[in-house]
């Protein structure tokens, strides 16, 4: 099944294999695991060995992001020794890209042979215990995009029509982080993260609603990634940065600015974090290769 149309002759299948095949030509390396840095997290992959930087436009199809806060550009190196391939920013359905072009660079990870991903996104926190620079690991989501990214004629050759989400957010993967978190001393919280259209942050109503349903956590960001990671069977590893307490939980506004400030002030401990899980999670990938 293909769904090329007249505007854009290339399938989906195709267009990623395209820019796969670009990022190849670009670097020795073969990376197995991806990460994504969000708002006010790009910098952690400034310090990468033997990077590769490829800025976003010159990838063949691969959408471009315009949001303040995030550099666009990919970086293939190594973090811990472990080849990486780093998405530093990502674009988001508020910018006015289709759900599919905002989880396009997932289909280009299948397409390069990556087998985990790892997510990071600034969030809104719904309890009182997730206060601004928290780190809290997503073991669940609610897609309140009102789209999703797989949805039109499947491509049997990304993966199957219907696809389990019940353990989307790897629980063994999870299991390391909480480890790692607790040997570098530093608190991880677990929460269920919501996404939400944005681009405005949401209302005091929206978020009592948001309580009720169960939410800890409030982006605009991240799920559509998950749902196509997880078509294609990529394990996925997801981080919020908690950067304010969600709308009317605080006397304050939510400033973006402040959510970039606060971002920044906690990469530290995020690339502490990510450093010590990052080689467990190759370990993982290694042991289930030889199985
Ligand atoms: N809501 C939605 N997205 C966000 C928030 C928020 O409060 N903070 C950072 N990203």
């Amino acid at each position: 099944m293909t769904t090329a149309t007249q505007s854009d002759p290339l399938d989906e299948f195709s267009r990623a294999e395209a820019a796969a095949e670009f990022i190849r030509s670009k670097t020795a390396l073969r990376p197995e695991i991806a990460l994504v840095l969000g708002s006010g997290l790009g910098d952690f992959a400034d310090g990468m060995a033997d990077a590769v930087r490829i800025p976003y436009g010159e990838i063949p199809h691969f959408p471009r992001s315009t949001a303040i806060g995030h550099a666009g550009r990919l970086v293939v190196g190594r973090i811990a020794a472990t080849p990486m391939a780093v998405m530093q920013g990502r674009v988001h359905l508020y910018e006015g890209h289709s759900i599919k072009d905002v989880a396009f660079p997932m289909r280009v990870f299948g397409r390069l042979g990556i087998r985990a991903v790892i997510l990071t996104n600034a969030a809104g926190g719904l309890s009182s215990d997730l206060h601004p620079g928290s780190l809290v690991l997503i073991r669940d989501h609610l897609n309140l995009q009102g789209a999703s990214p797989v949805s039109g004629p499947n491509d049997e050759r990304f993966g199957l029509r219907f696809f389990d989400m019940t353990t989307a957010y790897d629980p063994e993967f999870r299991r390391i982080a909480q480890e790692e978190a607790k040997r570098l001393g530093l608190w991880l919280g677990s929460g269920v993260y919501a996404a939400l259209p944005g681009p405005s942050y949401e209302t005091p109503a929206e978020i009592q609603y948001l309580k009720k349903i169960g939410v800890d956590l409030v982006g605009m960001s991240t799920v559509p990634e998950v749902i196509v990671a997880r078509h294609m069977g990529i394990r996925v590893l997801a981080i919020s940065c908690v950067t304010n307490l969600a709308a009317g939980l605080s006397q304050q506004a939510i400033n973006h600015l402040e959510v970039l400030e606060i971002g920044a002030r906690v990469q530290k401990e995020l690339v502490a974090l990510l450093t010590a899980v990052i080689p467990r999670m190759a370990a993982t990938l290694a042991l289930e290769r030889k199985a």
